[in-house]
């Protein structure tokens, strides 16, 4: 039972991310460069902007994650890379990045599907804080001496609970994977065994998110999705009538194109001017936005629900041992989204198992664990020839 280490690296859309992770599900370290700022300032991806962004980063990133898990590359099993789906000239920049690293150290490479580590990230990793409370519950008195606030304490004792069921988390289990991109139910038989209940027909519900966002004229450089959950907050979710889209389509598929165009229409009957920023709407205004945000929520998790009730079915009739439902990538990171699901689930007697909220969003932790999985039984890429040229890939 070797420790195997492994490095992840992830740069499949605006994140450039590295993270390193070992065989006991431990986070070693962790490093995100965000490039919300940029997008805020330019309204949304532009690819090549963001491919420069990521080139621009990547080397002290990766660098980053190493010197915070006090390791150097000699020290790695293997690395662990993102190679889709993503913008490609983004996903080439962690792959040569990756490259490098393994070439220059010949170690084995495993390429890695984005929306498989969204799901397994679900399965057994846990953090250096979540270590020490963990420790702290079982009365560890090891050297480590923390100054933490109860506050803290409690929020990782959460974590911590959301880390025990994640223990439990054997194949075969539901997911749903709800991003800016994707919007999927899977059944996961077995690593690498998947079947793909449901799609999205158009838009994903994160991407209905971030429009909502703009359209409300809201502050974007936190994204979209957290700065709408967090105004929905502030309003009547029953004062707009949005429609429930697909109510009379019997399948496990979801469309939030035309929920957007209803929250478009919504917002134009209302005259609300995005060029005006929240903090300088009037408070009928800002009620205004508030309703709309909170109205668009309701009927977006509506949405969710109605969709994840079916597919459990399905999945139960085709593997009846399934005990829980995965809901992970960025849109998971929503409390609403949690709770609501949570009922859902627990109508239908499985688990919720969520991912906490900084391993929903794109991380490097996923890859590098999705990596390890894939390595350990045996599935990777011989090592790359040391100093490749950079176009080779
Ligand atoms: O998984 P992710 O980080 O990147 C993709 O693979 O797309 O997901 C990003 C998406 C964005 O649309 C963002 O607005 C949404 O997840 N998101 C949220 C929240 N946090 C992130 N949506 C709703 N509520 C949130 N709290
Ligand atoms: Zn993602």
């Amino acid at each position: 039972n070797e420790n195997l280490v492994v490095l992840g690296i992830e740069t499949s859309c605006d994140d450039t991310a590295a993270a390193v992770v070992n065989s006991n599900g431990e986070i070693l370290s962790q490093v995100i460069s965000s490039q919300a700022e940029l997008l805020a300032r330019y309204g949304g991806v532009a690819p090549k902007m963001a491919e420069e962004a990521h080139a621009l980063v990547i080397d002290q990133v990766v660098q980053e994650a190493l010197d915070k898990a006090n390791l150097t590359e000699k020290d790695l099993t293997a690395v662990a890379v993102t190679i889709g789906p993503g913008l490609s000239l983004c996903l080439r920049i962690g792959v040569r990045k990756a490259r490098s690293v393994a070439g220059s150290h010949n170690l084995p490479l495993v390429g890695v599907h984005h929306m498989e580590a969204h799901t397994l990230v679900a399965r057994g990793t846990i953090s250096f804080c979540e270590m020490i409370t963990y420790g702290l519950l079982c009365n560890y008195r090891g050297p480590v001496t923390l100054n933490i606030s109860w506050d803290i304490l409690f929020y990782q004792s959460q974590i911590l609970a959301a880390w025990l069921v994640d223990r439990e988390l054997q194949f075969p289990f539901m997911a749903l994977l709800v991003s800016g991109g994707h919007n999927l139910l899977i059944l996961a038989r077995d690593l690498g065994d998947y079947i793909q209940l449901g799609t999205t027909i158009d838009d994903a519900i994160g991407e209905a998110y971030d429009k909502t966002a703009k359209w409300l004229g809201l502050d974007l450089r936190k994204s979209g999705g957290p700065a709408v959950e967090e105004l929905a907050q502030e309003g009547d979710a029953k004062s707009v009538k949005f429609k429930v889209p697909m109510k009379q389509h019997k399948d496990c598929n979801f469309s939030y194109a035309g929920l957007k165009t209803q929250v478009r229409l919504a917002i134009e009957a209302k005259r609300i001017n995005a060029e005006i920023s929240l903090a300088s709407a009037s408070d009928e205004e800002r009620q205004a936005r508030a309703d709309i945000a909170a109205s668009f929520q309701r009927v977006a998790v509506l949405h969710l629900e109605e969709k994840c009730e079916r597919a459990i079915e399905w999945g139960l009739n085709i593997e009846p041992s399934i005990n829980h439902l995965v809901v992970s990538g960025g849109v998971a990171s929503n409390k609403y989204v949690r709770a609501r699901l949570d009922e859902v689930v627990k109508r239908k007697g499985l688990k919720l198992v969520c991912p906490p909220p900084s391993l929903c969003t794109d991380n490097g932790v996923m890859v590098a664990w999705t990596g390890l999985e894939h390595f350990r039984l045996g599935r990777f890429d011989p090592p790359p020839p040391a100093n490749e040229p950079e176009n080779a890939v």
